[in-house]
């Protein structure tokens, strides 16, 4: 039996309620965005694909310049200790790794750098609905910079092109980068054409999703073929089915673009999204 509570965070070297003031003014994370982050979806108390996302956490650091305080063994525990202090079955942790505190110049200091971190519930009804009955979405330009497969706390970009998209009505937007689209605001998409997966590759264009890369070996094990290509708007709005990939939400349907209708086989039972999306929660901790 779990007891519901808001959850827990952790900074500056120990745990401390989710409302304690705790950053302090100089810190590198606040003043430039100085840093990397992690997101993580805990299923009945167990953190999913834990191992893939420190891996990835370790890429962006070193991408970046950045030291953890501690191992990468150290970080996992501090993360499981976290999720049994939260008392919660079902929750997202989020970590993140900045530069350090120190006063504000844009050279990097000789501080150590500072983690912090919360686990709190998920609300997993918000996601079934678009799992089930799918997302309409914009096409927006991808406005980001070059080095995106880093997890950077820098998401000006993402954060105003959701915006434009909630403002337009629809749930959300997929950026095209030189008349290709790489990905959405907070997920990775693909789309079905004949039986065959296409994504963007894994470039410095697009966040390396840990959800792309499981649904991915899940198409291995299905028998669906994979093509790691770039695709166009254009080809897009003609294929058959059309998802995006993320922690929180999973697999989701896309079922209109720019107010066109696309891809409603995916809605169908026994279609290729079904099948990975049953696949999915297959792999998902009892
Ligand atoms: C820009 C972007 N792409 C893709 C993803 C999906 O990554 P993951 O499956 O690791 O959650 C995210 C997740 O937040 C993201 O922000």
């Amino acid at each position: 039996m779990s007891i519901e509570t808001d959850g827990i965070a952790y900074a500056r070297g120990r745990f401390v309620a989710l409302d304690e003031p705790v950053i302090p003014i100089d810190d590198r994370a606040h003043q430039f965005g100085d840093g990397i982050y992690e997101v993580i979806r805990v299923y009945r108390g167990k953190p999913h694909l834990l191992e893939a996302h420190i891996q990835r956490f370790d890429r962006s650091a070193k991408a970046i310049g950045l030291t953890l305080d501690r191992s990468l063994d150290g970080l996992v525990a501090l993360i499981e200790e976290a999720i049994v202090r939260s008392q919660l079955q079902e929750s997202q942790v989020y970590f993140q790794l900045s530069r350090g505190i120190a006063r504000r110049d844009h050279a990097y200091p000789a501080v150590p750098t500072h983690l912090s971190l919360t686990v709190r519930p998920v609300d997993d009804s918000k996601f079934t609905a678009v799992r089930e009955r799918g997302q309409r979405v914009i096409l927006s330009p991808d406005i980001r910079w070059q080095l995106c497969f880093i997890k950077s706390l820098n998401l000006l970009p993402n954060v105003m092109t959701k915006q434009k998209a909630l403002d337009a009505g629809v749930n959300d937007a997929l950026f095209v980068r030189d008349g290709f689209i790489t990905e959405g605001t907070s997920s990775n998409v693909a789309m079905i054409k004949d039986g065959m997966l296409i994504t963007h590759p894994a470039t410095e264009h697009i966040l390396h999703g840990i959800t792309r890369a499981s649904v991915l070996s899940m198409c291995a094990d299905l028998g669906i073929a994979v093509e790691e290509k770039r695709f166009t708007p254009t080809e897009l709005m003609t294929a058959d089915e059309i998802f995006t990939m993320s922690t929180l939400t999973e697999i989701a349907p896309i079922i209109e673009i720019d107010g066109q209708a696309v891809g409603l086989k995916a809605l169908s039972p026994g279609s290729v999204v079904r099948r990975l999306q049953s696949a999915y929660t297959a792999t998902l901790p009892l």
